[in-house]
Protein backbone atom coordinates (compact mmCIF):
# COMPACT_ATOMS: atom_id res chain seq x y z
CA UNK A 1 0.00 0.00 0.00
CA UNK A 2 1.88 3.11 -1.51
CA UNK A 3 -0.26 5.74 0.58
CA UNK A 4 -1.62 4.62 4.17
CA UNK A 5 -2.18 8.07 5.23
CA UNK A 6 -5.81 7.38 2.31
CA UNK A 7 -7.42 5.73 5.16
CA UNK A 8 -6.59 7.76 8.26
CA UNK A 9 -9.58 9.64 9.24
CA UNK A 10 -7.74 13.02 9.33
CA UNK A 11 -5.97 13.35 6.27
CA UNK A 12 -7.20 17.03 4.38
CA UNK A 13 -7.25 14.92 0.28
CA UNK A 14 -6.36 16.23 -2.59
CA UNK A 15 -8.97 17.81 -4.59
CA UNK A 16 -9.59 14.47 -6.88
CA UNK A 17 -9.94 12.36 -3.71
CA UNK A 18 -12.90 14.26 -2.97
CA UNK A 19 -15.90 13.11 -4.07
CA UNK A 20 -19.61 15.29 -3.38
CA UNK A 21 -19.34 18.47 -2.01
CA UNK A 22 -18.87 20.52 -5.02
CA UNK A 23 -21.53 23.04 -3.98
CA UNK A 24 -20.76 23.67 -1.00
CA UNK A 25 -17.09 24.24 -2.15
CA UNK A 26 -17.64 26.58 -5.21
CA UNK A 27 -19.90 28.43 -2.58
CA UNK A 28 -16.95 28.88 -0.34
CA UNK A 29 -14.92 29.75 -2.96
CA UNK A 30 -17.49 32.03 -4.72
CA UNK A 31 -17.36 33.53 -0.92
CA UNK A 32 -13.67 34.23 -1.29
CA UNK A 33 -13.87 36.13 -4.69
CA UNK A 34 -13.42 39.36 -3.34
CA UNK A 35 -9.63 38.41 -2.02
CA UNK A 36 -8.97 38.29 -6.11
CA UNK A 37 -9.17 41.91 -6.14
CA UNK A 38 -7.08 42.81 -2.93
CA UNK A 39 -10.60 43.03 -0.56
CA UNK A 40 -11.75 40.83 2.32
CA UNK A 41 -14.26 38.45 2.14
CA UNK A 42 -17.77 38.95 4.52
CA UNK A 43 -17.34 36.22 7.43
CA UNK A 44 -18.62 32.51 6.56
CA UNK A 45 -20.26 30.20 8.83
CA UNK A 46 -20.01 26.27 8.46
CA UNK A 47 -22.57 24.57 10.45
CA UNK A 48 -22.92 20.20 10.30
CA UNK A 49 -22.86 17.18 12.50
CA UNK A 50 -19.12 15.55 12.67
CA UNK A 51 -17.73 13.92 9.83
CA UNK A 52 -19.69 15.34 7.34
CA UNK A 53 -16.48 17.12 5.38
CA UNK A 54 -16.81 20.88 7.19
CA UNK A 55 -13.04 20.74 7.57
CA UNK A 56 -12.18 19.38 4.34
CA UNK A 57 -14.00 21.73 2.43
CA UNK A 58 -13.11 24.78 4.21
CA UNK A 59 -9.47 23.96 4.27
CA UNK A 60 -8.96 23.11 0.59
CA UNK A 61 -10.77 25.97 -0.39
CA UNK A 62 -8.52 28.33 1.68
CA UNK A 63 -5.36 26.27 0.01
CA UNK A 64 -6.58 26.81 -3.35
CA UNK A 65 -7.35 30.64 -2.89
CA UNK A 66 -3.48 30.75 -1.58
CA UNK A 67 -2.33 29.35 -4.70
CA UNK A 68 -4.20 32.04 -6.59
CA UNK A 69 -4.22 35.24 -4.53
CA UNK A 70 -1.98 37.45 -2.30
CA UNK A 71 -3.70 36.29 1.21
CA UNK A 72 -2.60 35.52 4.50
CA UNK A 73 -4.40 32.25 5.92
CA UNK A 74 -4.46 30.62 9.13
CA UNK A 75 -6.17 27.40 11.19
CA UNK A 76 -6.74 26.94 14.49
CA UNK A 77 -8.95 24.26 16.06
CA UNK A 78 -10.75 25.84 19.03
CA UNK A 79 -11.09 22.35 20.49
CA UNK A 80 -7.61 22.87 21.29
CA UNK A 81 -6.87 26.62 21.48
CA UNK A 82 -9.57 27.75 23.12
CA UNK A 83 -7.98 30.84 25.19
CA UNK A 84 -7.84 34.22 24.28
CA UNK A 85 -4.22 34.80 24.36
CA UNK A 86 -3.68 31.52 23.08
CA UNK A 87 -5.88 31.90 20.01
CA UNK A 88 -4.22 35.54 19.41
CA UNK A 89 -0.90 34.48 19.86
CA UNK A 90 -1.51 31.33 17.18
CA UNK A 91 -3.41 33.28 14.45
CA UNK A 92 -0.83 35.90 14.87
CA UNK A 93 2.29 33.72 14.40
CA UNK A 94 0.22 32.51 11.50
CA UNK A 95 -0.58 35.40 9.74
CA UNK A 96 2.47 37.21 9.70
CA UNK A 97 5.06 34.66 8.62
CA UNK A 98 8.20 36.48 8.42
CA UNK A 99 7.78 38.75 11.63
CA UNK A 100 8.96 37.15 14.87
CA UNK A 101 6.69 37.25 17.77
CA UNK A 102 7.99 36.67 20.95
CA UNK A 103 5.03 34.86 22.86
CA UNK A 104 6.53 35.85 25.88
CA UNK A 105 8.33 39.49 25.62
CA UNK A 106 5.64 41.16 22.58
CA UNK A 107 3.04 41.98 24.38
CA UNK A 108 -0.64 40.65 23.56
CA UNK A 109 -1.87 44.72 22.57
CA UNK A 110 1.46 44.53 19.92
CA UNK A 111 0.09 41.41 18.35
CA UNK A 112 -3.02 42.55 17.97
CA UNK A 113 -1.45 45.99 16.70
CA UNK A 114 0.50 43.84 14.25
CA UNK A 115 -2.25 42.46 13.30
CA UNK A 116 -3.99 45.90 12.15
CA UNK A 117 -1.06 46.81 10.10
CA UNK A 118 -1.37 46.42 6.41
CA UNK A 119 -5.00 47.06 5.83
CA UNK A 120 -4.75 46.16 1.98
CA UNK A 121 -3.92 42.36 2.58
CA UNK A 122 -6.52 40.66 3.44
CA UNK A 123 -6.37 37.78 5.96
CA UNK A 124 -8.30 34.33 6.75
CA UNK A 125 -9.08 32.81 9.57
CA UNK A 126 -10.17 29.66 9.98
CA UNK A 127 -11.69 28.84 13.46
CA UNK A 128 -12.84 25.34 13.52
CA UNK A 129 -14.88 24.00 16.42
CA UNK A 130 -15.31 27.48 17.46
CA UNK A 131 -17.95 27.17 19.76
CA UNK A 132 -14.95 25.54 22.04
CA UNK A 133 -14.01 29.47 22.40
CA UNK A 134 -13.88 30.20 26.28
CA UNK A 135 -14.68 34.12 25.45
CA UNK A 136 -16.19 34.64 22.34
CA UNK A 137 -15.23 38.44 22.65
CA UNK A 138 -12.11 37.45 20.69
CA UNK A 139 -13.79 36.31 17.76
CA UNK A 140 -14.97 40.41 17.26
CA UNK A 141 -11.31 41.38 18.37
CA UNK A 142 -10.14 39.69 15.49
CA UNK A 143 -13.54 40.29 13.28
CA UNK A 144 -12.23 44.06 13.99
CA UNK A 145 -8.96 44.23 12.59
CA UNK A 146 -9.12 45.42 8.50
CA UNK A 147 -8.72 42.97 5.80
CA UNK A 148 -9.15 39.97 8.37
CA UNK A 149 -12.15 37.68 7.97
CA UNK A 150 -13.87 34.59 9.75
CA UNK A 151 -14.37 31.18 8.57
CA UNK A 152 -16.14 30.13 11.44
CA UNK A 153 -17.21 26.05 12.14
CA UNK A 154 -19.30 24.40 14.38
CA UNK A 155 -21.64 21.52 15.11
CA UNK A 156 -24.60 23.94 15.49
CA UNK A 157 -25.41 27.58 15.40
CA UNK A 158 -26.77 27.43 18.96
CA UNK A 159 -23.10 26.65 19.65
CA UNK A 160 -21.52 29.26 18.10
CA UNK A 161 -24.28 31.83 19.89
CA UNK A 162 -23.65 30.23 23.57
CA UNK A 163 -22.60 32.80 25.99
CA UNK A 164 -21.85 35.38 22.93
CA UNK A 165 -21.95 39.02 24.12
CA UNK A 166 -24.38 41.11 21.91
CA UNK A 167 -21.85 43.00 20.48
CA UNK A 168 -20.28 40.16 19.26
CA UNK A 169 -23.41 38.62 17.64
CA UNK A 170 -24.56 41.73 15.90
CA UNK A 171 -21.18 42.68 14.07
CA UNK A 172 -19.61 39.12 13.92
CA UNK A 173 -22.05 36.86 13.18
CA UNK A 174 -23.15 38.51 9.01
CA UNK A 175 -22.15 36.70 6.39
CA UNK A 176 -22.57 33.49 4.16
CA UNK A 177 -23.58 30.33 5.81
CA UNK A 178 -23.55 26.80 4.65
CA UNK A 179 -25.26 24.12 5.85
CA UNK A 180 -23.74 20.52 5.96
CA UNK A 181 -25.68 17.35 6.00
CA UNK A 182 -25.10 13.67 6.87
CA UNK A 183 -23.97 11.95 4.05
CA UNK A 184 -25.60 9.27 2.79
CA UNK A 185 -24.94 5.49 2.84
CA UNK A 186 -24.47 5.80 -1.12
CA UNK A 187 -22.22 8.89 -0.64
CA UNK A 188 -19.94 7.14 2.05
CA UNK A 189 -19.67 4.55 -0.73
CA UNK A 190 -18.35 6.70 -2.83
CA UNK A 191 -15.82 8.12 -0.63
CA UNK A 192 -14.65 4.92 0.12
CA UNK A 193 -14.41 3.64 -3.38
CA UNK A 194 -12.33 6.54 -4.50
CA UNK A 195 -9.66 6.10 -1.71
CA UNK A 196 -9.73 2.16 -2.40
CA UNK A 197 -8.89 3.30 -6.04
CA UNK A 198 -6.17 5.32 -5.25
CA UNK A 199 -4.47 2.61 -3.29
CA UNK A 200 -4.79 0.37 -6.32
CA UNK A 201 -6.67 -2.06 -3.97
CA UNK A 202 -9.94 -2.17 -5.86
CA UNK A 203 -11.32 -5.79 -5.79
CA UNK A 204 -10.10 -6.01 -2.10
CA UNK A 205 -13.93 -4.68 -1.20
CA UNK A 206 -17.10 -5.47 -3.30
CA UNK A 207 -19.55 -2.58 -3.59
CA UNK A 208 -21.51 -4.23 -1.42
CA UNK A 209 -18.79 -3.93 1.30
CA UNK A 210 -18.98 -0.36 0.38
CA UNK A 211 -22.58 0.01 1.25
CA UNK A 212 -22.40 -2.30 4.52
CA UNK A 213 -19.89 0.36 6.05
CA UNK A 214 -22.01 3.20 4.49
CA UNK A 215 -24.62 2.31 5.89
CA UNK A 216 -23.05 1.55 9.47
CA UNK A 217 -21.38 5.01 9.70
CA UNK A 218 -24.22 7.27 10.98
CA UNK A 219 -23.62 9.78 8.51
CA UNK A 220 -20.00 10.31 9.08
CA UNK A 221 -17.18 10.12 6.88
CA UNK A 222 -14.73 9.68 9.82
CA UNK A 223 -16.37 6.20 11.11
CA UNK A 224 -16.50 5.25 7.63
CA UNK A 225 -13.44 5.84 6.77
CA UNK A 226 -12.06 4.59 9.90
CA UNK A 227 -14.40 1.02 9.52
CA UNK A 228 -12.44 0.53 5.96
CA UNK A 229 -9.36 0.67 7.59
CA UNK A 230 -9.91 -1.59 10.05
CA UNK A 231 -11.30 -4.01 7.64
CA UNK A 232 -8.59 -3.49 5.27
CA UNK A 233 -5.61 -4.25 8.46
CA UNK A 234 -7.12 -6.97 9.15
CA UNK A 235 -7.64 -8.73 5.73
CA UNK A 236 -3.63 -7.73 5.76
CA UNK A 237 -2.67 -9.63 8.74
CA UNK A 238 -4.38 -12.43 7.46
CA UNK A 239 -1.88 -14.42 5.94
CA UNK A 240 -2.48 -15.98 2.29
CA UNK A 241 -5.56 -13.69 1.44
CA UNK A 242 -5.63 -9.78 0.96
CA UNK A 243 -9.40 -9.32 0.07
CA UNK A 244 -12.02 -8.43 2.84
CA UNK A 245 -14.65 -11.24 3.88
CA UNK A 246 -17.70 -9.67 5.43
CA UNK A 247 -16.62 -11.12 8.70
CA UNK A 248 -14.24 -8.61 8.56
CA UNK A 249 -16.50 -5.67 7.83
CA UNK A 250 -19.10 -6.75 10.59
CA UNK A 251 -15.90 -7.27 12.60
CA UNK A 252 -13.98 -3.22 11.99
CA UNK A 253 -17.97 -1.78 12.36
CA UNK A 254 -18.44 -3.26 15.89
CA UNK A 255 -14.70 -1.61 16.57
CA UNK A 256 -14.54 1.82 14.58
CA UNK A 257 -16.60 3.96 17.14
CA UNK A 258 -13.94 2.59 20.18
CA UNK A 259 -11.22 2.79 17.98
CA UNK A 260 -11.61 6.76 17.35
CA UNK A 261 -13.34 7.52 20.84
CA UNK A 262 -9.33 6.03 21.90
CA UNK A 263 -7.58 7.96 19.94
CA UNK A 264 -9.35 11.36 21.03
CA UNK A 265 -8.99 10.00 24.59
CA UNK A 266 -5.50 9.79 23.75
CA UNK A 267 -5.53 13.29 22.43
CA UNK A 268 -6.95 15.53 25.27
CA UNK A 269 -5.10 17.98 27.36
CA UNK A 270 -4.60 18.58 30.67
CA UNK A 271 -7.96 20.35 31.41
CA UNK A 272 -10.07 17.57 29.04
CA UNK A 273 -8.17 14.71 30.93
CA UNK A 274 -9.16 16.26 34.38
CA UNK A 275 -12.77 16.60 33.35
CA UNK A 276 -12.83 12.99 32.28
CA UNK A 277 -11.11 11.32 35.38
CA UNK A 278 -13.68 13.32 37.20
CA UNK A 279 -16.36 11.39 35.06
CA UNK A 280 -14.59 8.21 35.27
CA UNK A 281 -14.11 8.86 38.99
CA UNK A 282 -18.09 9.47 40.17
CA UNK A 283 -20.31 8.14 37.09
CA UNK A 284 -23.02 8.49 36.49
CA UNK A 285 -22.32 12.60 37.43
CA UNK A 286 -24.37 15.18 37.22
CA UNK A 287 -22.92 18.60 35.24
CA UNK A 288 -23.15 20.43 38.90
CA UNK A 289 -21.14 17.64 40.22
CA UNK A 290 -18.61 17.63 37.76
CA UNK A 291 -18.47 21.45 38.48
CA UNK A 292 -17.99 21.22 41.77
CA UNK A 293 -15.07 18.74 41.77
CA UNK A 294 -13.01 20.14 39.37
CA UNK A 295 -13.24 23.54 41.19
CA UNK A 296 -11.70 21.72 44.09
CA UNK A 297 -8.74 19.90 41.64
CA UNK A 298 -8.12 22.87 39.81
CA UNK A 299 -5.48 26.13 40.99
CA UNK A 300 -7.33 28.10 37.99
CA UNK A 301 -10.64 26.87 37.39
CA UNK A 302 -12.53 28.02 34.29
CA UNK A 303 -16.47 28.58 34.31
CA UNK A 304 -18.86 26.32 34.22
CA UNK A 305 -19.62 27.61 30.79
CA UNK A 306 -16.57 26.60 29.15
CA UNK A 307 -16.73 23.07 31.71
CA UNK A 308 -20.40 22.61 29.91
CA UNK A 309 -18.92 23.20 26.13
CA UNK A 310 -16.32 20.54 26.52
CA UNK A 311 -17.98 17.77 28.04
CA UNK A 312 -20.37 18.44 25.04
CA UNK A 313 -17.81 18.23 22.96
CA UNK A 314 -16.73 15.14 24.55
CA UNK A 315 -20.01 13.81 23.73
CA UNK A 316 -19.84 14.67 19.98
CA UNK A 317 -16.35 12.72 20.28
CA UNK A 318 -18.11 9.49 21.86
CA UNK A 319 -15.50 9.51 24.34
CA UNK A 320 -18.10 10.33 27.12
CA UNK A 321 -21.76 10.05 26.60
CA UNK A 322 -24.57 11.99 28.20
CA UNK A 323 -27.96 10.43 29.80
CA UNK A 324 -31.13 12.29 30.56
CA UNK A 325 -31.80 15.93 29.81
CA UNK A 326 -31.77 19.37 31.84
CA UNK A 327 -31.88 18.67 35.72
CA UNK A 328 -31.32 14.67 35.14
CA UNK A 329 -28.44 15.33 33.25
CA UNK A 330 -25.58 12.87 33.94
CA UNK A 331 -22.35 12.25 32.57
CA UNK A 332 -20.80 7.97 32.30
CA UNK A 333 -17.76 7.10 30.40
CA UNK A 334 -19.51 4.56 28.37
N1 LIG B 1 -16.66 14.39 0.38
C1 LIG B 1 -15.56 13.78 0.82
N2 LIG B 1 -14.70 13.18 -0.02
C2 LIG B 1 -13.58 12.59 0.45
N3 LIG B 1 -13.24 12.53 1.76
C3 LIG B 1 -14.07 13.10 2.65
C4 LIG B 1 -15.27 13.76 2.24
N4 LIG B 1 -15.89 14.25 3.33
C5 LIG B 1 -15.13 13.93 4.38
N5 LIG B 1 -14.03 13.24 3.99
C6 LIG B 1 -12.99 12.74 4.88
O1 LIG B 1 -13.61 12.37 6.10
C7 LIG B 1 -12.84 12.80 7.23
C8 LIG B 1 -13.68 13.70 8.10
O2 LIG B 1 -13.98 14.91 7.42
P1 LIG B 1 -13.92 16.33 8.14
O3 LIG B 1 -13.83 17.38 7.11
O4 LIG B 1 -12.82 16.28 9.15
O5 LIG B 1 -15.34 16.35 8.86
P2 LIG B 1 -15.95 17.44 9.86
O6 LIG B 1 -15.00 18.59 9.93
O7 LIG B 1 -17.27 17.80 9.26
O8 LIG B 1 -16.12 16.73 11.17
C9 LIG B 1 -11.60 13.47 6.65
O9 LIG B 1 -10.55 12.54 6.64
C10 LIG B 1 -11.99 13.82 5.24
O10 LIG B 1 -10.85 13.74 4.42
MG1 LIG C 1 -13.94 19.19 11.62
Amino acid sequence: MLRPDLLSHDLIPERDLVVHRSDELNEITQAFDPVLDGRAPMNLFLFGPSGVGKTMTARIAVDELEQEAAVSTSYVNCWETYERNDLLYTVTDELLTGETIHRQSTSRTEWLEKLGADPQHPRIVILDEVDQLEDKKVLYELHEKPALSLVCIANREEGLFSGMDKRTRSRVVIGNRIEFDDYSTSQLASILKKRIEQLSLINVVSDRQFERIGSSSNGDARIAITTLRLAIEAARSTSGRTDVTNQMIAEAVDQAENVLRLEHLDRLNDFQQTLYEIVEDREPVSPGDIYDEYSERAVNPKTKRTIRSHLGKMVQYHIIVERGSSQKKRYLVR
